[in-house]
């Protein structure tokens, strides 16, 4: 008796934990154009990862990192990169935190809103975000990041800015952008 008490109460919490969490996308989808938290599939990042040339001691940002899964991969290939995954909504932070642990990535997971965080030092950033995400980062982007700094960006361009190099993912309709600052 006491343990079937205990289960739903467990459960009444996550379903609140549920509800809050869908309120506060929502909001922040339609009112800011935030992402939704939608995670990159495991393939594109293969072929993202294949596809860029970084030296091995660089700082890598995923903005909007999800359950960085991204970074996860990246991690592999970079092991001495310091690799920065940054994320506003508690669950998806959560989760990130979790399987770094599980999986020892040693990935530097931070809980910021991502126009709210300093570039400056970045050697590659990853995003998939939003149209109107993408339109405000432009300006944060010409405004930190360095000369040199790759940006790839799956599924939305990057407004007014030349990509360097486009790769299809699975399907004609993924598209990678590959940009550099000049
Ligand atoms: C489409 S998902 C991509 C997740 C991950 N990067 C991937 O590729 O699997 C976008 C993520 O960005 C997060 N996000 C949206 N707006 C954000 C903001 N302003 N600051 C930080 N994270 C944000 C969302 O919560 C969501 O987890």
């Amino acid at each position: 008796m006491y343990i079937i008490n205990l289960l739903e109460i467990i459960f009444l919490f996550v379903l609140i934990f549920w509800f809050f969490f869908f309120i506060a996308q929502a909001y922040n989808i339609i009112f800011k154009g935030y992402a939704p938290f939608i995670s990159t599939k495991k393939s594109v990042i293969k072929k993202i990862i294949n596809n860029i040339e970084l030296e091995n001691n660089s700082v890598i940002c995923e903005l909007g990192c999800g359950r960085a899964g991204f970074s996860r991969f990246a991690r592999k290939k970079f092991p001495n990169s310091k690799i920065i995954a940054y994320e506003y909504a508690l669950l998806p932070f959560f989760l990130a935190k979790v399987q770094n642990w599980f999986k020892k990535s040693n990935l530097d997971i931070r809980k910021n809103d991502i126009f709210k965080v300093d570039l400056s030092k970045t050697d590659l950033v990853y995003c998939f975000l939003s149209v109107k995400m993408m339109k405000l980062l432009k300006d944060k982007f010409l405004k930190e990041l360095k000369s040199g700094t790759q940006i790839v960006s799956y599924q939305f361009r990057l407004p007014e800015f030349e990509p360097i190099k486009v790769v299809i993912g699975d399907k004609t309709t993924e598209k990678i952008y590959f940009y550099k600052i000049k």
